[in-house]
Parts: C-alpha cells; sequence; structure tokens
C-alpha cells in the first residue's frame, strides 16, 4: 500500500499531467487535491489528445477510481464540457468519477468578478486565468461559499446564494460598475446544475481512508506548482490554493503519516503564465526557440507562457518544502537544438551571492541569476526510452540539474505520448 503524491516543482504546467497518467498505472485510485479548471492537463495516448481541466488524468486508465477532494473548487458547466470531451474519445466516467461533497462550486458570478478585478487592477494584474478561482476561495474561507452538500437541501441553498449575492452585487454595481445578478435566476441555474452533479457526489474521504485501510495505492495529484503556492509561492503572484505537498492531506482528509513517496514534475527549464517575478526568464531569441519547441501555450487560456532557463534554487526550495523524494524530468527533447544551455545556480541580490530562497520574496523581484553554462547536445532526445540513448551531453545537463535540485531523477519525458519516457533504474 503506498499514498503517493504528485506536486509541480516550478509555475505549474510542468507536465504533471502525463505523468500522472504513467504512474496510474500501478495506482488503483487518483485523487485531485486543490485548484480548480485554472489547471490544464495534455495527455496524448495512442495519438489521441485529451485536455484535461478538473478531472484528474488516471480516469484515461480503464478502471481507475478518480476522485475531486475538497479541497478543489469545481466549475459544474466546465466539467461537464470536460466529460463530453471524454466520452466522445470513448472513455467511460459512470462510477469512475467521485467528488467530495465539501468542495465549493464556482458559480457564474465568481468568474465574472475574478475578471472584473484583474480589468480594475490595470498594470498591477495577477494574469488569473479568469475562472473564478480566487473568488470562490476567498469566498470559502468567508464562510460565504457554497459547499456541494448544499446542494441536497434547497431551503439552505436558497439562503446561501442570497447571502451571497447581497454582498456580491453590491460589489458589482457599486466598485466594478456591472449589472447585479438576480438570486432567484442564479439559484434556478444551480439547482439544474446540481441535479446533474448528484450521481458524482459521493464521500471521497471514505473512498480514500477505506482504500489505505484495504492496502490500495492512492496517487495524489496537485495542480499548478510550487512557486503558485498561496502560502509559499511568489504572492501575491500566486493561486488561492496549496499546491505543495502538504496540500494533498487538506484537500483530500488524509492523514499526513499516510503519504509515502513525494514525486515532483520539473521541466528542463522554466516558464510561467501570467505576471510576477522570474528570474531566469528569456526574453529574447532563445526564450522563444524554447516557447515554439515547447508548444508552450497555456492549455486552458491558450497565453503564450514566459520561457526561461532551469533555476536551481526554486528547484530545491521545491525539494525542501515538499519533501521530494524523486524527480520526473519533463521536455528535455525541447532543448535538443541549442547551441548551449544555461542554468542558474545562485542569485546576486545587492552584490551578494544567495543560493537559497529565503522568505524575503522582494529578493526575487530583482535577483540577477548565477549560471552555469553547459553545451548543447545537438541531436534529438526526442521519444527515448533509454537512459543509454541518451546523448552524453545531455546526461551532464540531466545529472547537474540532479544535483541542484538536492533529489533523485527517476524519469525522464521526452516527448508528449505515454511512450515516450525513460524510466531509470528500471
Ligand atoms: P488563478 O489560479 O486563475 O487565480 O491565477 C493565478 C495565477 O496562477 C496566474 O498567474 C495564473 O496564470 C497561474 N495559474 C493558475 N493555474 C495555472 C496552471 O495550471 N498552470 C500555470 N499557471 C497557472
Amino acid at each position: 500500500m503506498a499514498v503517493n503524491v504528485i506536486v509541480g516543482m516550478q509555475w505549474g504546467d510542468e507536465g504533471k499531467g502525463k505523468i500522472v497518467d504513467i504512474l496510474s498505472e500501478d495506482h488503483e485510485i487518483v485523487a485531485r487535491y486543490q485548484g480548480g479548471a485554472n489547471a490544464g492537463h495534455t495527455v496524448v495516448i495512442a495519438g489521441k489528445k485529451f485536455v484535461l481541466h478538473l478531472v484528474p488524468s488516471g480516469i484515461l486508465r480503464d478502471g481507475k477510481i478518480c476522485v475531486i477532494g475538497s479541497g478543489v473548487v469545481v466549475d459544474p458547466e466546465s466539467l461537464f464540457a470536460e466529460m463530453e470531451q471524454l466520452h466522445a474519445g470513448g472513455v467511460k466516467t459512470d462510477g469512475r468519477l467521485v467528488i467530495s461533497p465539501r468542495a465549493h462550486c464556482i458559480l457564474p458570478v465568481h468568474k465574472e468578478i475574478d475578471k472584473a478585478n484583474e480589468a480594475k487592477k490595470g498594470q498591477k494584474k495577477i494574469g488569473t486565468t479568469g475562472k473564478g478561482i480566487g473568488p470562490t476561495y476567498s469566498d470559502k474561507t468567508g464562510r460565504l461559499g457554497i459547499p456541494m452538500f448544499y446542494f441536497a437541501d434547497d431551503a439552505k441553498l436558497r439562503s446561501a446564494i442570497n447571502s451571497l449575492l447581497e454582498i456580491k452585487n453590491s460589489l458589482l454595481v457599486n466598485f466594478y460598475s456591472a449589472k447585479a445578478l438576480d438570486p432567484e435566476k442564479v439559484y434556478g441555474e444551480v439547482k439544474a446544475l446540481a441535479a446533474k452533479m448528484a450521481p458524482f457526489i459521493g464521500d471521497t474521504r471514505k473512498i480514500l481512508n477505506d482504500g489505505i485501510k484495504d492496502g490500495k495505492n492512492i496517487l495524489c495529484e496537485g495542480a499548478q506548482g510550487t512557486m503558485l503556492d498561496l502560502d509559499h509561492g511568489t504572492y501575491p503572484y500566486v493561486t488561492s490554493s496549496y499546491t505543495i505537498s502538504g496540500g494533498a492531506c487538506v484537500g483530500l482528509g488524509i492523514p499526513p503519516n499516510r503519504i509515502g513517496k513525494i514525486i515532483g514534475v520539473a521541466k528542463a527549464y522554466t516558464t510561467r503564465v501570467g505576471e510576477g517575478p522570474f528570474p531566469t526568464e528569456l526574453t529574447d531569441s532563445v526564450g522563444q526557440h524554447i516557447q515554439e519547441e515547447g508548444n508552450e501555450f497555456g492549455a486552458t487560456t491558450g497565453r503564450a507562457r514566459r520561457c526561461g532557463w532551469f533555476d536551481g534554487p526554486v528547484a530545491r526550495y521545491a525539494t525542501e518544502i515538499n519533501g521530494i523524494n524523486e524527480i520526473a524530468l519533463t521536455k528535455l527533447d525541447v532543448l535538443d537544438k541549442l547551441k548551449t544551455l544555461n542554468v542558474c545556480v545562485a542569485y546576486k541580490v545587492g552584490g551578494k551571492t544567495v543560493e537559497r530562497i529565503s522568505d524575503d520574496l522582494s529578493i526575487l523581484e530583482t535577483a540577477q541569476p548565477v549560471y552555469r553554462e553547459f553545451d548543447g547536445w545537438n541531436c534529438s532526445t526526442a521519444g527515448s526510452t533509454l537512459y543509454s540513448q541518451l546523448p552524453d551531453k545531455a546526461k551532464l545537463y540531466i545529472d547537474f540539474l540532479q544535483e541542484q535540485s538536492e533529489a533523485a531523477i527517476s524519469i525522464i519525458s521526452t516527448g508528449r505520448g505515454r511512450e515516450a519516457t525513460i524510466v531509470l533504474g528500471r
């Protein structure tokens, strides 16, 4: 029996979906613990492409149970659209997808406020996905939200929507100069969605803890990445949930002493979507080359991702706060054509060399990366399935990333498909 956690080590989009898909082969249950439809996993199986936002990628393997935990915020409309895509691709969801009744519901008003808020902030915007994530989590912590168990109680649901809209309408009208929403209309819309959601809502905490007692293997899937964590990321340029491995216990109701391995997923370089500090960002033709080769455009919003070199201090920080046991390194093949590569080993801050990220986040705003240069390997690693197939220069690069990250690399991904993977030690 093992409860293993997959966590992003950078700013999200590390390719966790593919790694979850591979590892889910050995796990009976795959459980998503935080975030919402702001995430976007693209998984390619036998040439068929699936874009998943909420449903754990374990759904793509027959017989696996997929759980959406209480730490996730669920947009029913987006969930149904995703399910339609899965059904069209021949994937069954009935009886295989179970959503916690404690997960909070994203309403259209949350998405509206998310977008209006960003527009109002102008230059100071966060660059959110506009999926209503921040407003839904703020309502949850403000004890104003709509958890799914309200769906079963008409009076409670109606009263919660009324209380929520009393405040939101005042904000919409007076602060955002937008139109107020009719609580009765919103109630009717939520009721219709609630009826469609009902078959998927179940006791996820029991499924997971019974699974632990029965010796099942459970894979906990994190969304976004360590540097977007609400407490430990580059605040305020973060998402509104706990993306780090500790979030798995909170968002699923699993005790910390049941967690086994923590697998960090890191790209062989770095990307970031939205605003906020990014010390190793490349704004030149090399950054553009990586963006094109890596198809670095968001699966959720289509936005171009900012690209940069691998950041050692970020990787060490992720290893430290997540307790990473192993790393899955992704998108190595994207770097195949580069003449030289850089890896950030430290930052120069006010004349001092700093090797670790401290709690003083302002450092990242001004940090100048200190690089170690590597020769490019200038040949294709795409589709490699064995470590021995890799060129020596790529092996040197990988060894150095491992050293910088202070954790062992156990998987190397060399392409989009399931098969383009090197599993070390096998
Ligand atoms: P929100 O999660 O939509 O509130 O966006 C907050 C920040 O997190 C923005 O910079 C987003 O671009 C970023 N973000 C949210 N989800 C993802 C993701 O899945 N991958 C990468 N960045 C994300």
